[in-house]
């Protein structure tokens, strides 16, 4: 299993450019069975995530080629509605293919995704709305089995009011839609940008949506066979972005351009960086993030979005672990996505944990050590942490972070930072 070594204790300087949304990429890949024909994705980011996305695709029946940036997605002759747990099991997001698969083919067949390590992310209300569509649900054997009304057929629109805002459940719902019969509401809709995006798409695939983007979203659906293929380029992944900018902050003298970053996708991680006494601004379709002076103690609040992401949630931690003074970080999406502070302590940093509260008092400086990464946003915070570090740290079990981080090692070599990938380390 591959180990990133990191040894920090310098500012990093330069400009990096921010890759294709992996959390836009992957709702839109499953989108292309709503049609026939060939489409084609362009700023697609090079990851594990996408691979095992074509990978299901293709299992499904259909011709996948990537080509990064690029990806080809073609009609098969056969589609097996089925999606198995070998797949889904790589990767939650694979769920993604329930709403089009049973919208599309009247019936289909997702293993259950299970616990994963960030909490228990159940699915009940991306079921609960295709039942309000008219399909029939059953659990059998860990598989979700999905079946059109009357036995495999058509879906009808729905108005749909979540529990609560689900980034995926609200796509899922979306793409289902997108060709039921009728104009479908959703209400308390997440309002992420990846959201906004699948909307985008399904509208140049001929869908009427509106409010994506929204908490309230209305989309009159097509008949079966009337969306259209369609090309499309991906928007920059604005959690990476988020983590660039972390990473430029963590040493004084940090003057990093992150170019190609969307500002207003990410107001609030700005605001809370601006208020821990970190200069940014924004220079055309690129922000620069300068730090001159110590890095002060701000509390933050985990929120669906436009509320502080969850997934910046550990990288902005890191960077409290060197503040002056106490922060408090609340987690309220996932309820065990502190995992890296464990791993954090053992660098030295002094954060308490009581339930889904974090308090971090700053301490003026991180040592080295053998850390194991747990999840994705856990293991890029703790290659942040090292970059503070002037001794050296081997962050285990990168294999997470090759699902969301393209080409990472080389982005912060760019950057200056001592940084290197070892092929093959001890777990
Ligand atoms: N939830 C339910 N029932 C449901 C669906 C969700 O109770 O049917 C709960 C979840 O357990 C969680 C909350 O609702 O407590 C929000 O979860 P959400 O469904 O929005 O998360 P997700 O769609 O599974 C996406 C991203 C995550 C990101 C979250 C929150 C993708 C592919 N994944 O997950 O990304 O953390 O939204 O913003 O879009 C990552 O990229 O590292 C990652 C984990």
């Amino acid at each position: 299993m591959d180990a990133i070594r990191v040894r920090g204790g310098k500012p990093l300087k330069g400009s990096v450019r921010i890759s294709g949304a992996k959390n836009a990429a992957l709702p839109i890949l499953c989108a292309t069975l709503l049609s026939d024909g060939a489409s084609r994705l362009r700023n697609v980011p090079a990851l594990r995530d996408i691979d095992t996305t074509a990978a299901l695709l293709r299992f499904l029946g259909r011709g996948v080629r990537v080509d990064a940036p690029e990806v080809h997605v073609e009609a098969g002759c056969d589609v097996r509605p089925e999606a198995p747990y070998e797949l889904v099991k790589q990767m939650r997001a694979s769920v993604l293919v329930l709403g089009p698969l049973v919208a599309r083919f009247g019936r289909a067949k997702v293993s259950l995704p299970g616990g994963c390590a960030i909490g228990a992310r159940p699915i009940d209300q991306h079921l609960k709305g295709l039942e309000a569509m008219g399909c029939s649900i059953k659990l059998e054997r860990g598989y979700v089995i999905a079946e059109g009304p009357a036995g495999g057929g058509r879906l009808r629109a729905a108005e749909i009011c979540f529990d609560l805002p689900t980034v995926t459940g609200t796509e899922n719902l979306m793409m289902a839609a997108a060709l039921a019969k009728g104009r479908s509401t959703l209400v308390n809709c997440a309002r992420e940008p990846e959201v906004e995006e699948l909307g985008r798409v399904l509208n140049k695939m001929g869908a009427t949506v509106d409010g994506a983007g929204t908490d309230v979203i209305h989309i009159l659906g097509r008949d079966p066979g009337d969306l259209e293929p369609f090309d499309h380029a991906i928007i920059p992944d604005r959690i990476e972005a988020g983590t660039y900018m972390c990473a430029a902050a963590m040493m004084p003298g940090g003057d990093v351009l992150v170019e190609g970053a969307e500002v207003q996708d990410l107001e609030a991680l700005v605001m809370k960086m601006r208020a821990a006494g970190v200069e940014i601004t924004t220079e055309g379709q690129s922000i620069r993030v300068r730090r001159s002076g110590p890095i002060r103690a701000v509390n933050i609040t985990t929120a669906p979005h436009p509320g502080f992401p969850t997934d910046m949630q550990a990288q902005f931690l890191v960077l409290m672990s060197m503040a002056q003074g106490e922060s408090v970080i609340t987690e309220t999406i996932f309820e065990n996505r502190f995992m890296h502070v464990p791993e954090l302590l053992r660098m030295g940093a002094n954060v308490a944990l009581r339930g889904n509260t974090a308090v971090v008092e700053g301490v003026d400086r991180l040592y080295g050590a053998s850390v194991m990464a747990t999840d994705l946003r856990a293991s890029a915070s703790l290659i942040i942490a090292g970059l503070a570090s002037d001794e050296e740290t081997e962050v285990r079990r990168v294999y997470h972070l090759d699902r969301g981080y393209e080409r990472i090692e080389e982005k912060l070599g760019g950057l200056g930072a001592t940084i290197a990938r070892v092929v093959g380390a001890e777990a």
